[in-house]
């Protein structure tokens, strides 16, 4: 046990007071967050006792199945941030469209974008998953309603992303820039504390992931990527990696900021005309490379940085390359020379 019991609470008022000119609506959007990340925490604790596993009947936006997880946890965030008057407008990936503002939200400074749950399919077989989500200032004047304008912006401007991890334990990771801090939940306490303070990536990783079942929707590149992480490109690879792979993205990206890796996502060729990413710029890719530069990594989409991308729409998807730079900086040059 730690001598001195750091709450998050207590690590956000410390980091708020670098900026004289905070008003302490940003401090207290973050703690929002982290109570709404509490009450899905307990929820899925207890997954298994109730009737919370399952289908629950709907299909989201992006024609995937919805869980009723899923929609728990999507309501418990938008519930927790659409009467504080802290946040102007959010996006939600289970959402097809933004979230209604309330009046409340009208007077909000800033713009909330989230996954409620990432790697949903693995919580009927009591596997980690977790929330993504990420801040930014809204663009449309305070006093009037949000609009799509504020969610359309590129990684580079956000003030603020983290995620919620609920494995073995439940833990918080979140960046506002200035670092990248980890907090673990004392269930007794019913508070996060801070755990692993400014995180940075391992020079030397230990991990690749990817769904090596896609080998045959990958582009020569990728394939060829891929012999090199297993050492068995004719370029040698300067360490030994080993394969990890969850199937939730906060997990495996979790587990590579923690022991160093790469977390790939490439475009699938399942038809050749019409190559397609699954990962979703705003919910996923870009609060994950907002942490991972504040780590010491990198994220690419194979070309450019993540968080240079100017979003077109909400749900855009984008190919996904995260972990340590020298590892993504060598997927965008096997993309480069061999496509
Ligand atoms: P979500 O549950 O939010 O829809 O995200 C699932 C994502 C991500 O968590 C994971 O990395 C990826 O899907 C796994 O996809 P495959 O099953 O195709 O490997
Ligand atoms: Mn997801
Ligand atoms: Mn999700």
């Amino acid at each position: 046990m730690p001598t001195q019991l750091i709450t998050i609470e207590h690590h956000i008022l410390e980091q708020e007071r670098a900026y004289p000119e905070a008003t302490g609506v940003f401090s207290n959007l973050l703690y929002d967050v982290a109570l709404a990340a509490k009450i899905v925490a307990r929820e899925i604790q207890r997954a298994g006792l109730g009737n919370i596993l399952g289908k629950s009947g709907t299909v989201n936006v992006q024609g995937e199945q919805q869980l009723k997880f899923d929609v728990f946890a999507n309501d418990a965030f938008i519930n927790m941030n659409s009467f504080t008057g802290r946040v102007g407008i959010m996006a939600s990936e289970e959402l097809d469209d933004l979230v209604t503002p309330t009046e409340a939200m009208k007077s909000g400074k800033y713009v909330l974008i989230f996954d409620p749950i990432d790697g949903s399919s693995n919580i009927d077989v009591n596997v980690s998953v977790g929330t993504v989500f990420s801040v930014y200032r809204r663009k449309t004047p305070v006093g009037t309603a949000g609009t799509q304008e504020d969610c359309l912006q590129p990684g580079k401007e956000m003030v603020a992303a983290g995620y919620i991890i609920y494995g073995s334990s439940t833990m918080m990771v979140y960046s506002t820039g200035n670092g990248v801090h980890g907090f673990t939940l004392e269930p007794t306490l019913g508070e996060f504390l801070l755990s692993h303070p400014n995180i940075q990536i391992p020079e030397i990783p230990k991990y690749y992931s990817t769904n090596e079942s896609y080998n045959k929707y990958w582009s020569a590149g990728i394939q060829k990527y891929t012999r090199y992480l297993q050492g068995l490109d004719s370029q040698a690879l300067p360490y030994k990696l080993s394969a990890r792979y969850v199937g939730s993205l906060v997990s495996d990206f979790h587990r590579n900021l923690l022991q160093g890796g790469i977390f790939y996502y490439p475009l699938l060729y399942k038809d050749l005309n019409n190559p397609k990413p699954k990962l979703r710029l705003l919910y996923e890719a870009a609060p994950l490379a907002f942490i991972a530069r504040g780590a010491g990594g990198y994220a690419s989409d194979g070309e450019q940085s993540i968080l240079d991308i100017q979003p077109e729409s909400v749900h855009q998807r984008v190919p996904l390359f995260i972990g340590n730079r020298d590892l993504v900086e060598k997927a965008e040059e096997y993309i480069r020379n061999y496509g």
